[in-house]
């Protein structure tokens, strides 16, 4: 849908707010619940249910039981595609409502929400697909015996999502889990509870029997840390940063849970003088502007050939003037608030470090308005590799522009980083692009592209941006185990 033929949607009723536990929508054992805000305002838009240790544990005995005795574990797999293709076209049917709940929850545009809406339908969609297509296989193995293997659920699985792409992220986690036959604790971001919330109504209404779908809402140290010590929690799926996935793999470690970790990067995006210079230039802008910089991609290392430099900086300043900042509920919005008060400080503050250690500020730095968490479209010029914008995740609408002169350089400086989550190279020198790409220490590469994710491709970091990858069937193998049967023949 284009922003012109988009009318501006009405604010949905908020129609859940409770936990989801073995099927039913409950309240906290000890009552809490907390606030959440529209980012624009900064005003609260609900208050939610507060899942205690308590109510986790009550979450996981019930996916325990879904898993080992209830209809699931009877249920074909072939039947479970078909729940989830339900699934998928329960959220597709209520798509209007559920973007503009994200908008206002999560901050991000109306525009961009319908096209999370649209990937979390295909992601469902793509593994409902994958449900009866998970096969062993049969073993040459020495002697008269058969041997053969069986993929198994890993069991009961906690996942742990971000505030970026709410919908997006529980779709990524649910997919392959529910393909591959586990039950599901799940802890939402404590900023955008409400459209797992509500998706967690039409669950339900697709058929998922008792216990497969948890919802438990929260924060991380209290609720998160009780589901990642749970001893009966097979496994943690977790996105969001590099310092929490650190704690939660230490304290996974007691029981020896299986973790998989989709963390942040510092990628770089290097353009070459010989690329196509508007669409390098559109390219760096969608790069780090996107979602306001609020992506584990975003290209915030710009590496810019020393010929071109300033002509390129001229030209991405002069479209970052032109965004157009404001309401996320406006179809004509370019860019909506950050998500929150934490995350406009943390930005704010990297403006005036990067300021303080010699960086140029070209454009922004500053807080828009005076009303909610926005922050200017940001550009620093003449960043150096050492200084703490060019090797730190900002998270926010704040690119560091590091020029170059030659192809080994920019390799190695573009990796010279603990993360290694997605790389980019602007240039129509197919030797260029092809060697990049091999060189470059990333997940995710793209030439004269970026942030194409597809739900088909693996997805995930090298280095500290990860362990494991999501997306394509290369995230079946983290929600299997892989049994071998010998039988002795004769
Ligand atoms: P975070 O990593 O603290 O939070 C992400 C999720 O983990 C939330 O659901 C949170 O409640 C949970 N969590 C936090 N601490 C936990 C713990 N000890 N045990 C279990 N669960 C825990 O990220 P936060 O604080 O929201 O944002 C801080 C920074 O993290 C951002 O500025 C950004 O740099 C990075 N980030 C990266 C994301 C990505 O997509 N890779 C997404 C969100 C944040
Ligand atoms: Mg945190």
């Amino acid at each position: 849908m284009s922003a012109t033929a988009m009318k501006r949607p009405t604010i949905p009723a908020i129609k859940q707010t409770k936990l989801l536990i073995d099927g039913k929508w409950v309240d906290p054992i000890d009552g809490k619940s907390f606030e959440t805000l529209n980012p624009a305002t900064g005003e609260a838009i609900a208050k939610v249910a507060e899942a205690s240790a308590k109510d986790v544990d009550k979450a996981v005995k019930a996916a325990r039981k879904a898993l080992e005795s209830g209809p699931w574990s009877k249920t074909d797999a072939a039947d479970r595609g078909k729940m989830m293709f339900k699934f998928a076209d329960l959220i597709e049917k209520n798509k209007d409502e559920l973007a503009a709940l994200e908008a206002l929850n999560c901050g991000k545009t109306i525009t961009d929400s319908y096209g999370d809406i649209d990937g979390t339908v295909n992601t469902l969609r793509y593994y409902a697909g994958w449900a009866d297509k998970i096969e062993g296989k049969t073993v040459p193995v020495r002697g008269s015996f058969l041997s053969y293997t069986l993929r198994q659920p890993v069991g009961v699985v906690g996942q742990i999502i971000p505030w970026n792409f709410p919908l997006l992220m529980l779709a990524w986690k649910w997919g392959p889990a529910l393909a591959c036959g586990n039950t599901i604790v799940m802890k939402p971001a404590e900023q955008t509870p409400l459209s797992a919330l509500r998706v967690g109504e039409l669950a339900l209404e697709a058929g998922f029997p008792a216990g497969v779908v948890n919802l438990i809402n929260g924060f991380g140290e209290t609720t998160g840390d009780a589901l990642v010590v749970h001893p009966d929690v097979d496994k943690i799926a977790f996105t969001g940063h590099v310092d929490t996935a650190k704690i939660i793999q230490k304290r996974a470690a007691d029981t020896l849970k299986r973790t998989t970790f989709e963390l942040g990067g510092k990628s770089p995006n290097v353009i070459f003088a010989d690329a196509d210079m508007q669409q390098a230039v559109d390219g760096a802008f969608h790069a780090i502007y996107f979602h306001c910089g609020q992506c584990c991609t975003a290209g915030s290392r710009l590496f810019v050939e020393d010929k071109i430099h300033k002509e390129f900086v001229d030209r991405l300043v002069a479209k970052a003037k032109g965004r157009k900042l404001g309401d996320q509920m406006d179809p004509t919005t370019e860019q909506g608030p950050q998500v929150s008060k934490e995350q406009q400080d943390k930005i704010l503050h990297y403006c005036n470090v990067g300021q303080k250690e010699g960086a140029t500020l070209v454009l922004g730095g500053k807080r828009h308005g005076d009303k909610g968490f926005f922050v200017e479209p940001t550009v620093f010029d003449g960043v150096k590799d050492e200084m703490t914008i060019a090797k730190d995740e900002i998270f926010g609408p704040v690119v560091s522009v590091l020029p170059f002169k030659g192809f080994d350089e920019v390799v190695d400086r573009a990796n010279r980083t603990f993360y290694g989550l997605a790389a980019a190279v602007f240039t129509k020198n197919i030797d260029k692009a092809h060697l990049y790409a091999k060189a470059v220490k990333a997940g995710t590469v793209w030439v004269n592209c970026y942030h194409i994710v597809d739900t088909t491709t693996p997805f995930g970091g090298f280095k500290m941006s990860g362990q494991g990858r999501e997306n394509g069937e290369a995230a079946l193998e983290h929600y299997t185990e892989t049994k071998t049967v010998t039988i002795k023949l004769g």
